[in-house]
């Protein structure tokens, strides 16, 4: 039976013949009316005849009984509830993905890690929902956390510049970042938070399926393909993430304080549109 795909009504259905033959957790009246009910129609050691056999077809039950029996059902009642609600929640998670707007919402309140209690905005992710290139970040800083939007600070201007330049819109490439929460104090995301963040990344890049992922410094570079070199070798070269085709470059934020890097990163920049566009 393929619980997941059940419609609710269906699922309510099932669930309460569930109830019907599967013992409900019991409660301590319960368990006090069993006792009560387990002797024998004889008398006890003061005298007393105990009902075993409390239906109403043979013996009314004793008040304190029907009460009982009364606050089990309440107890089971609240049990096929709970499970039903259980069952909805995991439908929702379980749903397919299909696109970046239906991933966002899944993680937009998402706190696996501690990132997610210092964070104002979680960055996502922009730009064309079909791009051919993603562009591939550590993690948001003051500006990305503030705005909720990848790239925007001054390491965010000199790549959207590079990108002009290249004669390409921003608004026509896909950027990103490996963690979607801004480490404090703009430290490097650690291997617990990176991992955290993982199936985030792996899911956008399947549902955007690009051309070309242009990752930028160390971090989304090896996070990616772990057995590379340092940024400083393995820039410039072509390489392979899974389907993907994938370009390792310089990030912004280093190339702000390494002027010198600047004519490196832009030869691998100008690989860029034959790679993403073919032309
Ligand atoms: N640095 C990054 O890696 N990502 C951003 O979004 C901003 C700065």
């Amino acid at each position: 039976m393929n619980i997941e795909a059940m419609p609710r009504v269906e699922l309510r259905r099932v669930i309460e013949g569930l109830g019907a033959i599967i013992p409900v957790e019991k409660d301590i009246s319960q368990k006090q009316q069993e006792k009560q009910t387990s002797f024998p129609n004889h008398p006890d050691q003061s005298g007393m005849i105990q009902y075993k056999n409390t239906h109403p077809k043979f013996f009314p039950p004793p008040a304190d009984i029907a009460e009982n029996q009364d606050k089990g059902n309440k107890v089971k009642q609240q049990s096929l509830t709970k499970a039903f609600a259980q069952i909805v929640i995991h439908q929702e998670s379980a749903k397919k993905i299909n696109t970046l707007s239906e991933l966002f919402q899944k993680y937009e309140d998402c706190q696996r890690c501690a990132l997610g209690k210092t964070r104002k905005n979680l960055v996502f992710g922009r730009g064309l929902s079909n791009a051919t290139v993603m562009f591939l970040g550590e993690g948001p800083g003051a500006d990305e956390d503030a705005q909720g939007e990848p790239f925007v600070g001054r390491a965010g201007r000199l790549l959207t510049k590079m990108i002009s330049a290249l004669g390409i819109e921003r608004s026509d490439v896909y950027i990103t970042n490996i963690v979607k929460c801004r480490p404090p104090e703009n430290r490097n995301p650690t291997p617990a938070e990176i991992s955290c963040c993982l199936p985030i990344i792996k899911q956008q890049i399947k549902i955007l399926n690009p051309k070309l992922i242009v990752t930028l410094g160390n971090i989304p570079t090896k996070t990616l393909i772990p057995e590379l070199p340092g940024i400083t070798k393995a820039r410039g070269k072509i390489q392979q993430y899974e389907n993907w085709t994938v370009l390792p470059t310089f990030h912004p934020s280093y190339l702000l304080r390494n002027r010198s890097a600047m004519p490196l990163a832009w030869e691998d920049f100008k690989k860029i549109p034959e790679l993403a566009f073919n032309n």
